[in-house]
């Protein structure tokens, strides 16, 4: 790692959490570069030549390209009893899982996509890179080019995936994007504020430290969780969240007609069931986006990537 990016994490991360993250990646990039199995769907590279061969032989490879930016816009209403009056139709831009260095088109159909919304706060839940190792200089360039349009309308937030190291942090934020990595802000409006929260990953780095990014927001009237998977849905909820945000599972990405995933990419139950949409876990209101992006191969059947909005509601 280049030594001044090093210093700079120094200076924002405890040593713990630093020295964990930064161990667990060097196993993980030298496993990747020795070309070993790995349970996980994302490391399934051996399959992607065999995908690919079969999806051309059968003419499909191009529909799953197409269908990979035919972004859906999805409209989703989060009632919440103890929204104080001032965020009421609080509009959140949601993003996951970008990728955005697989996207054949380099991420231009994305922006086209988002420059046409309105929206009081962005925030992407993680995954910025294809791959889960490697160069970053393309999904750095295009995201640059993503956030440079989506900060004219609001503040953009965003949260570390499985598919990026921590050292992508200084560069992303130089796009002038926010990263909360166990961290938090708070979000004012009148005398109103929502606690925004960002968790690292948990996914592969069990990085994630909710306490920590809870410490600066617990005066807050409500509290947003970022978080890239569901790992942490049961402690956000004993932890008095209000609304749980995340992505990683990709809806599917391939599914069968109906929308029916065949790789699901979800913790066991309970969580099983919420692949996509809105969710409901005890008190917990939560999201699963299929992400805007798609990894291992560029394609999409039957499950269209997502460009959600999210609009708070005061309930009755
Ligand atoms: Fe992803």
């Amino acid at each position: 790692m280049d030594e001044y990016i090093l210093k700079q994490l120094k200076e924002r991360f405890d040593a713990a959490h630093l020295e964990k993250r930064i161990k667990r990646q060097q196993q993980h990039q030298a496993f990747q570069f020795r070309g070993g199995f790995h349970v996980y769907w994302e490391n399934m590279h051996f399959l992607v030549p065999l995908l690919q061969f079969l999806l051309k032989t059968t003419r499909f490879l191009r529909r799953g390209f197409i269908n990979s930016i035919n972004f859906e816009i999805v409209e989703n209403d989060v009632a919440i009893s103890h929204l104080p009056p001032a965020f009421d139709g609080f509009t959140i831009l949601h993003l996951s899982d970008l990728h955005i260095d697989g996207m054949f088109d380099c991420g231009r159909a994305l922006v086209n996509k988002v420059s046409q919304l309105n929206y009081d706060v962005c925030v992407i839940t993680g995954d910025f890179r294809f791959l889960t190792y490697g160069q970053t200089h393309e999904s750095f360039a295009y995201t640059k080019r993503l956030v440079n349009t989506l900060k004219l309308k609001a503040p953009v937030y965003g949260i570390l995936g499985n598919h990026d190291f921590i050292e992508m942090v200084p560069e992303l934020e130089s796009t002038g994007m926010k990263m909360l990595v166990n961290e938090a802000i708070p979000l004012q409006r009148d005398e109103s504020t929502i606690g925004l929260a960002g968790v690292d990953d948990e996914h592969f780095y069990e990085s994630a430290d909710l306490l920590k990014a809870m410490n600066d927001i617990n005066t807050c009237d409500i509290k947003i969780l970022l978080a890239h998977s569901q790992e942490l849905i049961k402690s956000a909820e004993a932890a008095g969240i209000s609304l749980y945000l995340c992505g990683h599972t990709h809806g599917g990405q391939v599914c069968l007609p109906g929308g029916i995933a065949m790789i699901k990419n979800t913790p066991h139950k309970p969580f099983s069931s919420f692949i996509a949409g809105p969710w409901q876990y005890k008190t917990l209101q939560g999201y699963t986006s299929r992400g805007a992006g798609t990894s291992g191969l560029c394609v999409r059947f039957n499950c269209r990537p997502e460009i959600t909005l999210h609009r708070l509601k005061k309930s009755s």
